[in-house]
């Protein structure tokens, strides 16, 4: 007999959490076209307008005449080309470290880095906003899972001092968190790492070519040294592409070369996809305007929001959450805005926690003024309509 799918989708319908797939008509552009009608999208972490970029599009066209559509076997059969090289040198020399290793997605990098870097009888501590897929990483690990509280040294270097004495522990957390988009404070949590002896695990998927002085990401943002860190990123988001990467030490890569499932066992990723992400990081040195654009952009729809007056998180990103709590009127702010033109999607658990369902507008260096100002008035409108804060 089957499980009742029905009744598990009606539950979930009642309580507002259903989730249903909207059809995209256009590429991840400013303007997207669902269900025929032209929306604005606040929806894309295409942050730098990369997706569709002209140079990244005739660099996946050439590779695609070259090298063909798919790889054809894993890395460590026959799918290792010449892209995948290429982009491997371009990260580890984009993120200032000896190797990268790329992933066939984000999520799967995680699934094969966590559980490669820590045995049984280790411990690792996660941060309780942790992306999915860094917390599926975490409980695939064979060690012991504990949860800080969110951004809460106190509580890290607590359950730090109450570990076993030599427990090997990773202290796992994103750079940007992809709800909140707020930092997380890594020189502090590099510090207490280093005077406990744990290594410090970060997934940079929204920092990378948002944050710091050339866009390498958080941990340029704060001045570390790379060396000191494992880091992990995507090339789904500001890369515009698809994809993941972990970034560190020769050492490092060759050793996951060799004990992570999630490389060993899949099959390579397109090799057009490594070439349009290797011009991805060219473009993000090339035209440091796109950044520039991107930080302008945030800090106009930052400032009007506060001036608003709703509940913001501690964001210092382009992501920018207004959280309003219930489920029910995060979907009908969402309802709202779609007819007036414009698509925000409502966040809702189990994404976030419990009783912060939230609208999540994320902002590329592509949109321009006017609609950013619509998107102002719009909400402002809502605002009044709906009584909300
Ligand atoms: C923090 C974080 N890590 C990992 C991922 C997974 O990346 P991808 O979408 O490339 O699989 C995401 C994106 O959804 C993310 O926000």
């Amino acid at each position: 007999m089957l499980p009742n799918f029905e009744q598990a989708l009606k539950e979930l319908e009642f309580q507002h959490l259903r989730r249903q797939l909207r059809i995209v008509e256009s590429s991840s552009e400013t303007t997207i076209t669902i269900e025929g009608r032209k929306l604005i999208s606040m929806a894309s972490n295409n942050y730098l307008g990369l997706a569709n970029h002209s140079a990244l599009k005739q660099a996946a066209i050439k590779a695609i005449n070259e090298w063909g559509v798919g790889a054809g076997a894993a890395r460590l059969i026959s799918g290792t080309m010449r892209p995948h090289q290429q982009l491997e040198e371009d990260l580890a020399h984009f993120k200032q470290v000896e190797g990268a290793l790329t992933f066939g997605t984000g999520y799967t990098t995680n699934l094969g880095l966590i559980p490669s870097l820590i045995d049984k009888g280790g411990l690792i501590l996660a941060d309780r906003y942790c992306h999915a897929s860094l917390i599926e990483a975490c409980r695939l690990a064979k060690a012991t899972l504990r949860v800080f509280h969110h951004n809460g040294q106190d509580h890290l270097e607590k359950l730090l001092k109450k570990r076993t004495k030599n427990t090997q522990t990773l202290v796992v957390t994103e750079g940007v968190f992809s709800m909140d988009g707020d930092l997380a404070p890594l020189p502090d949590l590099l510090q207490l790492c280093q005077n406990h002896g744990a290594t410090l695990v970060i997934d940079d998927a929204h920092g990378t070519g948002v944050m710091g002085p050339n866009g390498r990401g958080t941990i340029e943002h704060f001045g570390l040294n790379p060396a000191d860190v494992v880091q992990m990123g995507t090339l789904s988001k500001a890369i515009g592409t698809s994809g993941g990467y972990v970034a560190g030490t020769t050492f490092l890569k060759e050793f996951l070369i060799n004990a992570s499932k999630a490389f060993i066992y899949t099959t390579a990723p397109p090799p057009a996809i490594a070439a349009a992400a290797s011009t991805a990081l060219q473009v993000i040195q090339q035209e440091p305007g796109r950044r520039q654009r991107l930080w302008d952009n945030r800090n106009y729809l930052y400032s009007e929001l506060r001036v608003m007056g709703f509940q913001l998180t501690n964001t210092q990103s382009p992501i920018l959450p207004i959280i309003v709590k219930s489920s029910e009127t995060a979907l009908k702010m969402a309802q709202a805005l779609d007819k007036a033109g414009i698509y925000i999607p409502a966040i809702r658990p189990p994404t976030v926690p419990k009783n912060s369902s939230r609208l999540r507008l994320t902002i590329s260096s592509e949109h321009r003024k006017e609609q950013l100002m619509f998107v102002v008035k719009t909400i402002q409108k809502i605002q009044k309509e709906l009584k909300l804060a």
